[in-house]
């Protein structure tokens, strides 16, 4: 059998108008290594681009959702190289995805697989889930955003905890500090992770985009900036189709059918 790093390091399906992506590196716990992240990158473009496709969901495998960047592959890293050839980089660009993204978390969330799940519009985790930050046993910090989001996402305190001590925490903890949107039990999870996804994937697409934006822009902007910014996009979906199917129908009684374009 090939080894890891000489086939796809993900699996991707289509299930109706949700695009699956399942990690797909079991031997090292979906460590994520370069050709990963190309591979993930890659399938999000696509689906983003794909009129088909409604929402995405990300999941990796009962025991890993990932356990964190490969450490064998930056192991003998030199501070120059990687700032010349920066191995992270495509991380940066899932921000960037217009439809929503759901990670669907089982098992481990370890630094950058608790960084890939933060990146994600909300997570799903099942109930033995466990999320943490150990870099700083490796003698490093996070690197795909860790500090940054755990810390909007948790708050100040808990972020330091994570952060500074490596310790983990389990599904609840996580929940409670809204880290995590929904906990399920692990035999539920893909499931509802694929159920909350069908269900975006059903609404105005247009409407569905311009919500995510709104969102986001509570971490970038002032709270005036932001309100405008929600304001201006309530006012474009009165330039969709579905805005005008979506009320008509309500009016009516009757179950819309957004054409989703
Ligand atoms: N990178 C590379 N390989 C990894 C890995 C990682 N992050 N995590 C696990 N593996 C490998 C192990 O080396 C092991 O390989 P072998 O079978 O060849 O020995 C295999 O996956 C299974 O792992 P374990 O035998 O360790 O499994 P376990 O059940 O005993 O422990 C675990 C599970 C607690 C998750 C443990 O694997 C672990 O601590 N992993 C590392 C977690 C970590 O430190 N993550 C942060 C990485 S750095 C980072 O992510 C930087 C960043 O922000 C960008």
């Amino acid at each position: 059998t090939p080894s890891d790093d000489t086939r796809s390091t993900i699996l991707v399906e289509r299930r109706e108008r949700v695009g699956l992506i399942t990690l797909n590196r079991p031997k090292s716990l979906n460590a994520l290594n370069r050709r990963l992240a190309a591979e993930v990158l890659a399938a999000l473009h696509e689906f983003d681009a794909d009129d088909r496709i409604g929402a995405i969901v990300i999941t990796g495998s009962m025991r890993a959702f990932a356990a964190g960047a490969d450490i064998a592959e930056m192991v003998d890293k030199t501070f120059v190289e990687l700032n010349a050839d920066d191995i992270l980089s495509d991380w940066d660009q899932v921000r960037f995805i217009k439809k929503p993204i759901i990670a669907a978390v089982g098992g481990y969330a370890l630094g950058g697989g608790c960084e890939l799940a933060l990146l994600c519009d909300f997570i799903v985790a099942s109930e033995d889930a466990q999320f943490g930050q150990p870099e700083i046993k490796l003698g490093i910090l996070p690197g795909i955003g860790g500090s940054q989001r755990l810390t909007h996402s948790a708050g100040k305190a808990l972020a330091m905890d994570l952060v500074l001590t490596g310790r983990t925490i389990g599904a609840t903890e996580a929940k409670a500090a809204g880290i995590v949107a929904r906990v399920v039990p692990a035999g539920d999870l893909l499931q509802t992770a694929l159920e909350a996804a069908h269900t975006i994937a059903g609404y105005n697409a247009p409407a569905v985009r311009m919500a995510k934006e709104a969102v986001n822009r509570a971490f970038e902007a002032s709270l005036a900036e932001g309100l405008m910014h929600e304001r201006r996009l309530f006012q474009a979906a009165f330039a969709t189709e579905g805005q005008k199917e979506g009320m008509h129908a309500f009016l009516a009684k009757r179950a819309p059918v957004f054409r989703n374009r």
